[in-house]
């Protein structure tokens, strides 16, 4: 079974809580959380007053997205959220072994996250500390973006590096995923499926959540 983490960021603001009740009821596992600065990509999404909020209601563990310089500014209180994994972009932070380290010792999952121009050999040498690796299949930023085709080959490189070397780190999509793209990223290794727009704009989100699980 898939795990799947619906993206917050494509819900309608105005009424959070009606769809995280939604995703609570849904076969969804986690609930994956945008952080944008408007540096480290080109947009602002929402800070930590609304995850304190949205943390409250929600019942699934969250699968928290840095799309922010230097993250590891941010992980003790990403940790008092009670957030389950904090992904950080390989390209933000300098010392991400280090890095990696404190998520851990905040009692976090710790995720890397490779924008597409990133090739997956940067990890080589990390690859046995992480619970999972982020490949982005757009570029960070926005929500209902057209996928990379090429995020396919990296999916399948990855998975070869992980099973040489015997990590066990789950490696995670996000960006353009849906009804085309998702079947052909599992057939490829990926074992997370992030969605936004795909989901949270359907008629009938649980169901589309449920078709994800099922790949
Ligand atoms: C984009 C975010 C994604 C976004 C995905 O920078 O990291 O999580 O919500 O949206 P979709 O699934 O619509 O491409
Ligand atoms: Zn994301």
């Amino acid at each position: 079974m898939t795990i799947v983490s619906p993206s917050m960021l494509s819900a309608d603001f105005l009424h959070l809580e009606r769809d995280i009740q939604m995703i609570n009821r849904s076969e969804a596992d986690w609930l994956h959380v945008d952080v944008m600065d408007g540096m480290f990509v080109p947009n602002i999404s929402f800070g930590f007053p609304v995850i304190e909020a949205v943390a409250k209601v929600c019942t699934k563990p969250l699968d928290v997205h840095f799309m922010i310089e230097r993250p590891e500014r941010y992980i003790s209180q990403t940790a008092k959220l009670g957030a389950m994994m904090m992904n950080v972009h390989q390209e933000a932070t300098v010392h991400l072994h280090r890095t990696i380290q404190e998520i851990h010792d905040a009692g976090m999952k710790a995720a890397v996250t490779l924008n597409p121009s990133t090739p997956v050999s940067v990890l080589e040498d990390v690859i046995s500390e992480v619970e999972m690796v982020l490949l982005m299949s757009v570029n960070p930023g926005f929500g209902g973006q057209k996928f990379i085709e090429n995020t396919i080959n990296k999916v399948k490189r990855l998975r070869q590096m992980i099973d040489e070397s015997g990590s066990r780190a789950l490696i995670e999509i996000d960006g353009g995923v849906q009804k085309e793209t998702a079947p052909r990223l599992v057939a490829a290794g990926a074992d997370v499926l992030v969605s936004g727009s795909y989901i949270f704009k359907a008629a009938d989100p649980e169901s589309v959540i449920k078709e994800l699980k099922a790949l």
